[in-house]
């Protein structure tokens, strides 16, 4: 028994002062592994007389479990310690300055998004959201687009099947246009509305100007007494802000939209030569955005009675406005994640857009 008492201090003392995880697995092998001191020990109880054999093989039992919890505490005490001078070893400093070379960059849809919202929020408008994920009521038939109404062939629609119905007419969509968000803005009931509503829209087309995901921005103003006199005005201070002009040529051309009435195109004027378009001048018209009275039909369908409330709304491609205003030529490279491309066409992300810091002074190739 004496000498399991040394042979416990001996093992216990190697435990103890193992000088790492490594050391430490390395000494329970040579205790408890199968050729270990203990192991081995077992192994001469079957030569013993039985008495001998229920005394140092109660010994031996104890000497294993003080040894396994031994071995234990100094795993997590190393454990613990090598943690500690890891995470001191790569600690990094958060206050130092960050290297201009290093730094990251804003995309240019994320800054025009910013840019925008700068420019209607300083005239009142607050940011209104909705899912990407529509049913048909919000995206179609409440904004006077029923089943089977021609102008839903407008948009190259993905649908999504309803888990709980058959019925087509059950299914989802993914957005098509962020216009179903003027719905679930007039289902709020708070009046009058004045939001703008900047976010994701899918239709199924790929080419050099249109991506199946893209990013658009919808306008709505209801109140009593809203005319067009409203929406000209307005959207004249909104694209002059935005192109950074004081004055720029706009026209609005008659058009169709189901859920305005009347509808309307601004066209902006513009020069275009073979290699480059000026946006302010010349005799040429670039088309910019879709506008018009909202139609009685979608007050009613949002819960609004249209003998006491009018509005107007708009809508544009953010991504389109990105391109023009950044020279960008093809609409598929905002999306092929090359940073290259981020570190030209991207912009400082503390230089936040503003109406009185300025909108676009901070970058992209402009810069
Ligand atoms: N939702 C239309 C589209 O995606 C854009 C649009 C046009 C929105 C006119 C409007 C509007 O609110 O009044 O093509």
């Amino acid at each position: 028994m004496e000498n399991l008492e040394s042979l416990k201090a001996e093992l216990l003392t190697q435990v103890n002062t193992a000088n790492n995880v490594k050391e430490l697995e390395d000494i329970r092998v040579a205790i408890l592994g199968k050729k270990g001191r203990i192991t081995e020990l077992m192994k001469t109880l079957g030569t013993l007389s039985q008495e001998e054999k229920i005394a140092l093989g109660k010994g031996l039992n104890i000497l294993k479990s003080e040894v396994e919890k031994a071995l234990s505490d100094q795993k997590s005490t190393l454990e613990t310690k090598e943690l500690e001078a890891k995470l001191a070893a790569e600690k990094i400093d958060v206050t130092l300055p960050i290297r201009p070379e290093n730094q990251g960059r804003l995309h240019p849809i994320s800054q025009i998004y910013e840019e925008v919202v700068a420019i209607f929020g300083q005239m009142g408008f607050s940011v209104a959201e909705g899912p990407d994920i529509e049913d048909q009521f919000h995206n179609f038939n409440a904004l006077n687009m029923p089943a089977n109404h021609p102008a839903r062939q407008m948009q190259d629609t993905f649908y999504i099947p309803n888990p709980d119905s058959d019925d087509f007419d059950d299914s989802f969509v993914v957005r098509t246009h962020t216009s179903p968000v003027q719905i679930r803005t007039m289902e709020k009931k708070e009046l009058p509305i004045r939001i703008v509503a900047p976010g994701r829209t899918y239709r199924s087309d790929y080419d050099a100007t249109h991506t199946p995901m893209f990013h658009q921005i919808e306008g709505l103003v209801i109140d009593k007494n809203i005319t067009m006199a409203h929406l000209k005005g307005c959207l004249y201070d909104f694209i002059k802000a935005f192109f950074e002009l004081d004055e720029i040529p706009v026209r609005y051309r008659p058009s169709f939209f189901p859920f305005t009435e009347p509808s309307a195109e601004m066209d902006i004027g513009c020069l275009k030569t073979k290699t480059e378009l000026k946006i302010g001048a010349g005799t040429d018209w670039l088309e910019i955005l879709g506008c018009g009275m909202v139609h009685p039909n979608v007050l009613r369908a949002g819960g609004i009675n249209p003998d006491e409330y009018q509005g107007f709304a708009f809508g544009l491609g953010l991504d389109r406005l990105a391109m023009l205003k950044y020279g960008i030529p093809d609409l598929r490279t905002f999306f092929e994640s090359d940073v290259r491309w981020l570190k030209h066409y991207g912009f400082l992300p503390l230089d936040m857009a503003s109406m009185t810091g300025g909108l676009s002074n901070n970058g992209g190739a402009a810069r």
